[in-house]
């Protein structure tokens, strides 16, 4: 079964309480449990890891072909803007991600305009709050089923 990893970064284990007027009061484990529901209607396999550690998603993303992961959605939140080594990871992982962020950080701070990681993406979505997590694995599933139905023609 295809499977897909669910990434999350620092501080989102504060949804639902975490500046709510921005990221609104939807909790991680809510979107984890919608995003179960619609695997489960797409036929894929879900795994879920968020930490606060660049080094903790660094290996995660590092160590997910030899685990089985077949695609990767990942909100990398404040990492997004800095970190060089996520975005060495999944360019070295050579599996395709989706960039997912709650809030539109195109119409924020100017910091938060860069984001080193969805060059080595094949899309971002930003701004669609918590529904974007479904959009972004929508995406992937969609994207991996057209990848296998290439590789059966050849
Ligand atoms: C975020 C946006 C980031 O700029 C911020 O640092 C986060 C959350 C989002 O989902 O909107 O922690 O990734």
């Amino acid at each position: 079964m295809t499977k897909i990893l669910i990434l999350n970064g620092p501080n989102l284990q504060l949804l639902g309480t975490r500046k709510k007027e921005v990221y609104g009061s939807v909790t991680l484990g809510e979107i984890r449990r919608n995003l179960q529901k619609v695997a489960r209607e797409l036929g894929v396999e879900l795994e879920f890891f968020q930490s606060n550690h660049e080094g903790d998603l660094v290996d995660r993303i590092g160590n997910a072909k030899k685990e089985g992961v077949d695609g990767i959605v990942i909100n990398p939140a404040a990492y997004t803007h800095t970190s060089i080594a996520i975005r060495d990871a999944i360019e070295g992982v050579s599996l395709p991600a989706v960039e997912i962020h709650l809030s539109n950080i195109h119409a924020r701070e100017e910091f938060r305009h860069v984001s080193m990681t969805a060059p080595v993406c094949i899309g971002q979505i930003a701004g669609l709050g918590p529904d974007g997590y479904e959009w972004a694995l929508r995406a992937m599933a969609r994207h991996l089923s057209k990848k296998e139905k290439n590789n059966n023609k050849k």
